[in-house]
C-alpha cells in the first residue's frame, strides 16, 4: 500500500480530532457541519477500502462492537470520592474555618467554584493519549466497564491531542444529558407511547447502562471534566484550576462557568449568581461544587472517610418534596382554560412554602392517575409554577375515587366544554364570565374587531379594575362623566373615546363576530360565516351539520361555535349590545351573485405596501366579501399581488414569477366591474 493513503488517512483523522474539538470542548466550530460530514466520509470510504488501516482510536469507530449481555466490573486503582454537602451561608463558612484552622492559614483561601452538575460520574482511563476504558463510580471502589458506550460520545476523545499528557492520565467527570436533549427524547418516548424518564439525571443514567452502544449512541450524552484520577509518567500542573485548562488543550471538555474565587464572600457571590442563571443554563445541576484551588493544600488537608476535606458540595434547595392532596380546586384563566389545582398540605420546596400546585389538565390528572388523599411529589423549579409531579409510587393504602371536572364554570356558571382532542377544557361563558372579562373585551375593542380608537388594553383593565363595566355591552353606556374621573384620563380623551364608541356602532357583520371572541373563530373564519348566512341571527340558529359546510371550517370550531351561542349568558350580552344601539350589517342577499360574477371570486390575493386610500386591512375586507382569498406570502398559486408605496420583496417576488400586479385604482375598477 502506498505510504501516501496511510498519510492521508492519519490527516484525516487529524483534521476530525481538532474540529471535534473546536466544536465540543471550544464550543466555536470553524467548519460548517456539512464539511465536517464530507471529511469524515473521505475517511470512511478510505478505511473500507484499506480495512488494515482501522485503528481503535479513528474516529470512525465509535459505535463497532455488538451488544453486551452484561457490564464487567472494573476496580478502579484511586477510588472515586463523593463530596460533603453544605445548604446555608453557616455551614460553609464552618467549612471555611476548618481548613484555615488545619492549614494555619489566616489569608482568604483560594477556591474554585463550579456547578454541580446532574448526571453521573465516570472515569476515563487514557494511556499513551488513548481512551483504554470508562467506567461508572459504582461503589467508589469498583465500577462497571462502559467503555463500550462513552465511545459513542461524540465529546468524549478517542485520542487526547498533542503530546503532552502523562503516559497514563485518568480523567474524573460528569455524563448528563442537557435539557434539550432530555425533552426532545421524551417528546419521541410520548409519540410512541413509551415511558418517560423523570428527569434528565435518569435519562443519562439509563443511556449510559444500556447493553447496546447503538442505543446509547442514539441518546444526546454530554461530559465534563471535573478532577483526575490516577497519573503516571508525567506530570500537572499544581493548581485544580489549571489542571482542568490542561484538560482543556488535551481535547477533554470542561464546564466554561468554573473560577477562581478567593474566600467565601466570592463563593457566596458566585452561587448566587449561577442560582440566578439556573434556569437558563442548557444542563441541570444541583449545586456548587467549592474546591481548594493548590494541589499541595489539598494534600496537606486529605480525606475523610470517603470525602476529601478540601472539597464541599454547596446544594441548592431540593425541587422536589413529598406532600399530601387535601383537595382539588378549579380556576378559571383569562381566557376561559379552566385548570384542577390541588390544595396541599404546606410544604417547603425549591427555596419557598408551598400550599397550592398545578394538576394542568384532566388528561395529566389520569394520565399520573391523582387522586384526593394521595401523597404526591410536588415539584417547583425556577420561577416555574409549583406541580404535582407524580404520586409517591405504593402509597395510596386505601382506594380513593378519581377527580371529576366539573360541569359547569365555578365562576360564571356558564357551562364547560372539553373538545374531543383538546386536552384543556374551558369556560363557555366567553363574554360573560368575570373571569375573562377583561380579555374579552380587549379583543371586542381591538382593531380588526370592532376598532374602538383610544381603548387600549391598560384603559381596558383599568375598568375592569374599577368595576365599570363587566360585559363588552357595558362600554356603551360609559358616560363622559365616568370616563374623565378615571385617573390619568382627560376630558378630553374621555369624550374621544365616547364619540369612538358611538361610530363603532354599524360593524360589518364579520367584524361584529370576529369580535365576539368565539374560540378558534378568527377573521377568515368570522368572514366566511358572514359571508354564509348572511345575518346575526341565522349564525346564532345555525347547526353543526351546517357549520360543516362552511368554508375552512372543522368539527372543532364547529363544536366551539354551537356551544359559544347555547350559553344563555353569551346570548344576553349580544342582546344588550344590540339595545345599546349597535346595528349589524347584514351581508346583502344580492352578493351571492355578485360573488360568483366578481372577477376575484376564488382568486388568491397577496396585498403589500401602503396603499393610496384605503389601509390593508380595508382592501382586505373589500376582496375577502367578494370571495378571494387573501395570503400572506407570494407564490406560484398567487393571481394577484396588490401593491401600494413601498412595496418590497413581495413585489420583486411576484415580478420574478410572473404574478399580475395592480394598484388600488385597478383593484376598485375590477371589483366595480
Ligand atoms: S468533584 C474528589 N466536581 O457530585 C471530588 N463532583 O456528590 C469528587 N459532581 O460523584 C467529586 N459536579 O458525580 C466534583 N464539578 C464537580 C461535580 C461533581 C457533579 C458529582 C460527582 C460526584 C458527586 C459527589
Amino acid at each position: 500500500m502506498p505510504a501516501s493513503i496511510e498519510k492521508q488517512v492519519e490527516k484525516l483523522r487529524e483534521q476530525l480530532r481538532y474540529h471535534s474539538y473546536q466544536y465540543y470542548v471550544l464550543d466555536d466550530p470553524d467548519i460548517p457541519d456539512a464539511e465536517f460530514d464530507r471529511l469524515y466520509k473521505q475517511l470512511l470510504v478510505l478505511e473500507e477500502k484499506h480495512p488494515d488501516l482501522i485503528t481503535v482510536d479513528s474516529p470512525t469507530q465509535r459505535v463497532g462492537s455488538t451488544p453486551l449481555t452484561a457490564f464487567n466490573q472494573i476496580q478502579h486503582q484511586m477510588p472515586m470520592l463523593s463530596l460533603d454537602n453544605v445548604f446555608n451561608e453557616e455551614d460553609l463558612q464552618a467549612f471555611n474555618q476548618r481548613i484555615q484552622d488545619r492549614l494555619k492559614i489566616s489569608d482568604e483561601i483560594e477556591y474554585t467554584a463550579e456547578p454541580k452538575l446532574d448526571g453521573l460520574a465516570i472515569s476515563l482511563r487514557y494511556e499513551d493519549g488513548v481512551l483504554i476504558y470508562a467506567a461508572t463510580r459504582g461503589d467508589g471502589a469498583t465500577g462497571e466497564n462502559v467503555t463500550q458506550n462513552i465511545r459513542t460520545m461524540q465529546s468524549v476523545p478517542l485520542r487526547l491531542l498533542g503530546n503532552n499528557f502523562p503516559q497514563v492520565l485518568e480523567v474524573r467527570g460528569e455524563v448528563f444529558m442537557p435539557k434539550t436533549g432530555f425533552e426532545k427524547l421524551n417528546r419521541l418516548a410520548r409519540q410512541n407511547d413509551e415511558k418517560e424518564f423523570a428527569n434528565p439525571r435518569n435519562a443519562a443514567a439509563g443511556s449510559l447502562r444500556q447493553l447496546d452502544p447503538e442505543v446509547t449512541a442514539k441518546r444526546p450524552l454530554s461530559l465534563y471534566c471535573y478532577s483526575t484520577g490516577v497519573v503516571e509518567g508525567g506530570s500537572l500542573a499544581d493548581t485544580h484550576y489549571e489542571i482542568l485548562q490542561q484538560l482543556k488543550g488535551f481535547g477533554l471538555p470542561v464546564c466554561n462557568e468554573i473560577k477562581c474565587l478567593h474566600g467565601v464572600k466570592a463563593c457566596l457571590a458566585y452561587y448566587q449568581d449561577i442560582s440566578d442563571r439556573r434556569d437558563e443554563l442548557p444542563y441541570d445541576i444541583d449545586g456548587i461544587v467549592y474546591k481548594v484551588n493548590a494541589i499541595e493544600l489539598q494534600q496537606r488537608m486529605g480525606f475523610v472517610a470517603r470525602a476529601p476535606r478540601w472539597a464541599i458540595a454547596h446544594k441548592f434547595p431540593a425541587q422536589e418534596e413529598i406532600s399530601r392532596i387535601i383537595e382539588v380546586d378549579f380556576q378559571v384563566g383569562r381566557t376561559g382554560a379552566i385548570t384542577p389545582v390541588a390544595r396541599l398540605e404546606p410544604v417547603f420546596v425549591g427555596g419557598v412554602t408551598v400550599s397550592n400546585a398545578t394538576l394542568h389538565n384532566m388528561d395529566e390528572i389520569r394520565r399520573k392517575d391523582v387522586r384526593v388523599g394521595d401523597r404526591v411529589i410536588v415539584r417547583r423549579a425556577g420561577d416555574v409554577i409549583p406541580e404535582v409531579a407524580r404520586v409517591v409510587p405504593g402509597s395510596r393504602k386505601k382506594s380513593l375515587p378519581e377527580i371529576q371536572m366539573l360541569t359547569s364554570c365555578p365562576v360564571c356558571q356558564s357551562a364547560i366544554e372539553q373538545i374531543e382532542g383538546e386536552a384543556i377544557a374551558r369556560c363557555t361563558g366567553g363574554l360573560y364570565c368575570q373571569a375573562q372579562r377583561a380579555e374579552a373585551i380587549k379583543h371586542f375593542a381591538s382593531r380588526k374587531a370592532m376598532d374602538i380608537d383610544g381603548l387600549g388594553d391598560k384603559l381596558v383593565e383599568q375598568l375592569v379594575d374599577e368595576d365599570l363595566i363587566h360585559t363588552p355591552a357595558d362600554l356603551y353606556q360609559l358616560s363622559i362623566e365616568a370616563l374623565a374621573s378615571l385617573e390619568r384620563m382627560a376630558k378630553k380623551s374621555a369624550t374621544n373615546l365616547v364619540n369612538a364608541l358611538e361610530s363603532s356602532k354599524h360593524p360589518a357583520l364579520s367584524r361584529f363576530i370576529y369580535a365576539l371572541g368565539i374560540r378558534e373563530v378568527g377573521e377568515t373564519t368570522a368572514m366566511n360565516l358572514a359571508n354564509e348566512f348572511k345575518t346575526l341571527s341565522a349564525i346564532q340558529k345555525s347547526e353543526f351539520e351546517q357549520l360543516l359546510e362552511v368554508q375552512d371550517i372543522g368539527p372543532i370550531v364547529a363544536q366551539h361555535i354551537v356551544n359559544f351561542f347555547q350559553q344563555p349568558h353569551n346570548l344576553d350580552v349580544i342582546e344588550q349590545l344590540l339595545s345599546a344601539g349597535i346595528e349589524v350589517q347584514d351581508v346583502k342577499q344580492l352578493a351571492a351573485d355578485k360573488r360568483l360574477d366578481s372577477n376575484f371570486f376564488g382568486k388568491t390575493v397577496v396585498i403589500t405596501g401602503t396603499l393610496p386610500i384605503m389601509s390593508r386591512d380595508e382592501a382586505k375586507d373589500k376582496l375577502l366579501a367578494v370571495g378571494a382569498k387573501v395570503t400572506g406570502s407570494v407564490s406560484a398559486k398567487t393571481d394577484y399581488l396588490l401593491a401600494g408605496d413601498k412595496a418590497g420583496s413581495k413585489l420583486t417576488k411576484a415580478e420574478k414569477l410572473g404574478v399580475q400586479v395592480i394598484d388600488e385604482a385597478t383593484m376598485l375598477t375590477l371589483l366595480n366591474k
